[in-house]
């Protein structure tokens, strides 16, 4: 569990030192009222791309836009009053120039009003990260599985599972230390892998599928809520959410269609005492018609 020693909302920097001192606990969030509850436990918050597919229920988290980023970044800063609120940039904001990037990174902090972005790449994305960390806008990395770059890597594969695949990948991870990222988001990597770029960086690691090697741990948080229909491997299900939900459906339909509810407790009566409570409706004798044709 999280234990937050500052009155204050964690910031960049509070994370980078977190390396070696205690584990960085972190979860996606989208929403005000999810983060509220996760800021209790959690050091940060990220507002990622993969809202797309979570909230939006596309493929891919190719076509999400700057404009959803910004619609539930401000939500999750709103509900989270502690966690350190990062927010990604979805795929065609910041590949460009470290000067698009900038300009979008900008409006997405100013809109808001997050503690920091994070993009995905790894030695590409070195220019761009320190030309946002010099201009005051901090950046988590990601490497390892990215996907934004799914139609070239062919498929959500799991990165470094041979050595030849090694050196490229650390590189990628020391560019981005080197370039002033905070922390780097290592995704779906084979654990020696992982294991050798967080003894090797002096910024923390942050797995997700990268094993407990690494200097945090972050998960989709409707994966480990257990709502999400499918998760990759490496999601524990701490939570069997989808069916709480599909229960307390199942149950308000019945008490809707037996009129069980609303109860007397849910009503309003008249303010003048003798008023009369109407009569509840005639309980449906006929099946309702089926709609459409
Ligand atoms: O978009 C996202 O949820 C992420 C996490 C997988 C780290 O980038």
């Amino acid at each position: 569990m999280s234990l937050h020693p500052l009155s204050r909302r964690l910031m960049a920097p509070d994370i980078t030192a977190m390396k070696r001192v205690k584990p960085i606990v972190a979860l996606t969030s989208y929403h005000a009222h999810t983060a509220a509850i996760a800021d209790k436990y959690c050091d940060f918050l990220l507002v990622g791309d993969s809202l797309g597919m979570v909230m939006h229920g596309f493929e891919t988290t190719v076509p999400v836009t700057l404009d959803m980023m910004i619609v539930q970044g401000r939500a999750v800063v709103r509900g989270a009053k502690r966690a350190l609120v990062a927010v990604d940039m979805p795929f065609g904001s910041y590949e460009e120039s470290p000067s698009v990037a900038f300009r979008n990174a900008a409006r997405v902090m100013k809109e808001t009003d997050c503690g920091a972005v994070k993009l995905e790449g790894g030695r590409r994305m070195a220019e761009t990260t320190r030309y946002l960390v010099d201009r005051g806008i901090p950046v988590m990395g990601h490497i390892g599985l990215t996907p934004q770059s799914i139609n070239v890597i062919g498929g959500f594969k799991t990165q470094g599972l041979t050595r030849d695949q090694w050196t490229a990948i650390e590189e990628d991870a020391r560019a981005l230390a080197d370039a002033g990222a905070f922390a780097i988001v290592l995704e779906a990597m084979a654990t020696p892998l992982a294991a050798r770029i967080t003894e090797q960086i002096a910024v923390p690691t942050i797995g997700i599928g990268a094993s407990s090697v690494c200097d945090g741990q972050i998960l989709v948080m409707e994966d480990m809520l257990g709502l999400s229909p499918r998760v990759p491997k490496f999601v524990r299900k701490f939570g069997a959410v989808a069916t709480a939900i599909e229960d307390a459906i199942r149950a308000y339909a019945e008490d809707v269609s037996e009129r069980r509810f609303p109860a007397a407790e849910h009503t309003y009566a008249m303010k003048d005492e003798a008023e009369e409570r109407p009569s509840p409706p005639p309980q449906a004798t006929k099946k309702p018609k089926k709609l459409g044709t």
